[in-house]
């Protein structure tokens, strides 16, 4: 079955995980922060905190920048659950901005107008998460200055866009958000299993998370109460187990290494899809706006169903049929029926991002798609909508 998403392993990734298992530490030992200090060096941030996956890392960004009751955070409709979950996790309340058609990412002239909104309500909006859709980043320079000027947080949930550049800028994300979290879930650009982190420059917001990881317990001797002794340690807040194994933190040093070539391959299989299908008129490929070089995590095709009278549904059967397990980014989350029960949303208030819904289709694109696969998704696609 040719799945949407898929890691790649080589002989250098297992090899330095098995030299993890032979070794002392397989967890809170040195490759962790081996890990941490190489994912600074890639993405330029200040501080990384690694952690047991992206949503634990959403997670503690929330409780590290301070999101209680009464405080909104704002964010895309058109993303995994988790990004608008951990604002719930933190006891804030979620809301939502369309996207812009485009790139798929958060609209700024609607993240502003929501503001306006809210605030004359008199409702407190705390930080915005902007999330680097499939790999395409957002428009950052405008929600850096929206945040500015309404003195808010901004968060990049940057899990899709691992190696994209935004105005030039590989390390754009900590450059422009103040906090930035990742996942190296299986299918993202690199992988530890299950994995992610807390990227930032700001050194508070780094040791909350670090404590928050662990039981917000601490042995630093200047942090302590007391000191009874060399076993002695202290918890001052209420944290969690959201670890990572060192044998988990090696694969993903390996896996770093090799993330531009992954990028590279998925540039390549992502021009292919769009030369087979940017001349039909059924189907409308991702544009990449010119400031941004695409992660193509995620490869998005729309697919006109309704003027086809196509039931989307019945494709996916005929391409699972032929060995294609096709899926698709994201029902809206204001539509999961736990969000329109608890928060009022309703069908038509985010109608570019149920468009973008109804007609989306993520294809399989990975570092190790072969060619034949790839054709075969090709010919087998507009075989069906032919017909
Ligand atoms: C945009 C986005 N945010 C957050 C997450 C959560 O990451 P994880 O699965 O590692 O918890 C994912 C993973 O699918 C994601 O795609």
């Amino acid at each position: 079955m040719i799945s949407y998403g898929k890691q790649s392993i080589d002989k250098s990734d297992i090899d330095s995980v098995v030299n993890i298992l032979k070794g002392e530490f397989i967890t809170q030992g040195s490759a962790v922060e081996n890990f941490e200090n190489d994912l600074n060096n890639y993405f330029g941030s200040k501080y990384a905190c690694v952690v047991s996956n992206g949503t634990a890392a959403l997670h503690l960004t929330g409780l590290a920048l301070g999101w209680k009751k009464d405080d909104i955070v704002i964010t895309s409709p058109v993303t995994f659950l988790a990004t608008a979950n951990c604002i719930i996790y933190n006891g804030a309340t979620p809301d939502f901005a369309d996207i812009d058609p485009l790139t798929y990412t958060i609209n700024p002239n609607l993240v502003e107008e929501k503001i306006r909104i809210l605030r004359s309500k008199g409702k407190r909006v705390k930080a915005v998460i902007g999330v680097d859709y499939a790999g395409h980043p957002c428009d950052w320079k405008a929600l850096r200055e929206i945040a500015d000027k309404y003195d808010l947080q901004l968060v990049n949930d940057n899990c899709h866009a691992m190696g994209a550049t935004y105005l030039n800028n590989k390390k754009y994300a900590v450059k422009y958000a103040d906090v930035v979290t990742q996942s190296y879930h299986p299918v993202k650009h690199i992988t530890t299993g299950e994995g992610g982190a807390v990227l930032t420059n700001n050194s508070g917001v780094d040791e909350k998370v670090r404590s928050l990881r662990t039981h917000g317990m601490t042995k630093a001797k200047d942090q302590l109460e007391n000191n009874e002794g060399p076993w002695y340690y202290e918890m001052n807040e209420l944290g969690y187990n959201y670890r990572i194994t060192d044998f988990q933190c090696a694969l993903g040093s390996s896996q770093l290494k090799k993330l531009d070539q992954f990028v590279h391959k998925r540039h390549q299989i992502a021009k292919k899809y769009d030369d087979s299908f940017s001349k039909n008129d059924m189907l409308k490929t991702t544009e990449t706006n010119s400031s941004v070089e695409h992660a193509n995590h995620l490869y998005p095709l729309q697919i006109n169903f309704e003027k086809l009278q196509l039931s989307k549904s019945l494709f996916f059967d005929k391409m699972k049929q032929m060995g294609i397990n096709l899926q698709v980014h994201y029902i809206p989350v204001p539509l999961q029926p736990f969000y329109q029960k608890n928060y009022g949303f309703k069908p038509g208030d985010y109608p570019v991002a149920e468009d973008f819904y109804a007609r989306e289709v993520s294809l399989p694109i990975y570092p190790d798609l072969s060619n034949d696969d790839q054709e075969k998704v090709i010919k087998n696609l507009i075989h069906f909508i032919n017909t």
